[in-house]
């Protein structure tokens, strides 16, 4: 029997009194201030903030794309130095290769693997019925809408064997019916596996649906505001969550948090 220790410990994320500044052209601006968090193995954390209040640059941090200017940010109890392959990384665009078909983007991390063509085609076949794109393998991401390639990206990662999975408002640019099927489809393709999700979203209600946990950025220099724990049983029904017993209360809680900080950062432009 192997005694690999721990593998639960590369699922969670700390972060520790972590600040960002930023130089460019000669100025500095502070745009991360001592931030502080616990993130748990399997665990799934919605970010939200004002626009520009640092949530991307937390998530680039723990992605290993930018450095911390002071603090740490560990996964598991190793310190992110360099690009992190510990993660899938979700951005806001969706990353898909342009000359590849939709097939073999979904099949690209196990290509870079070595896992082999028929194993890696029957692994992206299975993952691509799975989120409604059974017909679509042989198309070039022109060829699909906005939520099919979203789709397409979030399959991806999925398929990657990764801890931890960062997502940067991938819903964002998505009509309001697709994002709902893509968060039910979310939910059911997480729940069972484990991962922790970092999820940043400018939607309050998303963040309500999806996490069990959101934290409050301050406008910039962003710091925790506030943590709020969401004890809606899972598994959870996206499409009905305002029917949800204490959603109206917990919604205005948050809401006024949320808006004390989106006015500030107004205030400032
Ligand atoms: N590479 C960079 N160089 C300089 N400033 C940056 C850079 N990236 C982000 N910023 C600034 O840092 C602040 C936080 O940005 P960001 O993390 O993208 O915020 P959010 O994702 O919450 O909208 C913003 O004021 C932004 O303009
Ligand atoms: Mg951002």
């Amino acid at each position: 029997m192997s005694t690999i220790s721990a593998p639960a410990d590369a699922r969670r994320l700390t972060l520790d009194g972590v600040y960002k500044v930023y130089v460019s052209r000669g100025e500095s601006l502070l745009a991360v201030r001592d931030v502080s968090l616990d993130i748990q193995p399997g665990e799934f954390v919605a970010f939200l903030g004002p626009s520009g209040c640092g949530k991307s640059t937390v998530l680039n941090m723990l992605a290993g794309l930018e450095r911390v200017t002071d603090g740490r940010v560990l996964q598991g109890d190793r310190a992110i130095q360099g690009v992190n392959t510990g993660v899938g990384y979700i951005t806001q665009d969706d990353n898909l290769l342009p000359w590849r078909t939709l097939l073999d983007n979904v099949a690209f991390p196990l290509e870079l693997r070595g896992v082999g063509r028929s194993e890696r085609r029957e692994q992206a076949h299975a993952l691509l019925r799975s989120v409604g794109l059974e017909g679509f393998e042989r198309a070039y991401p022109y060829e699909l809408s906005g939520g099919m390639r979203k789709r397409g990206a979030i399959a991806r990662t999925l398929l990657v064997d990764e801890p931890v999975i960062l997502m940067d408002e991938p819903f964002g640019p998505l009509d309001a019916q697709t994002r709902l099927l893509l968060q039910d489809e979310l939910l059911r393709l997480w729940s069972g596996s484990g991962k922790t999700i970092v999820f940043v979203t400018h939607d309050l209600v998303e963040a309500i649906a999806l996490a069990d946990r959101i934290v409050i950025f301050t406008s910039v220099p962003g710091t925790i505001k506030s943590v709020h724990r969401i004890g809606i049983p899972r598994p959870r029904d996206v499409f009905h969550i305002y029917e949800t017993d204490g959603f109206s209360e917990l919604f205005d809680v948050l809401w006024a948090e949320l808006r004390e900080e989106i006015t500030k950062a107004r205030a400032r432009h």
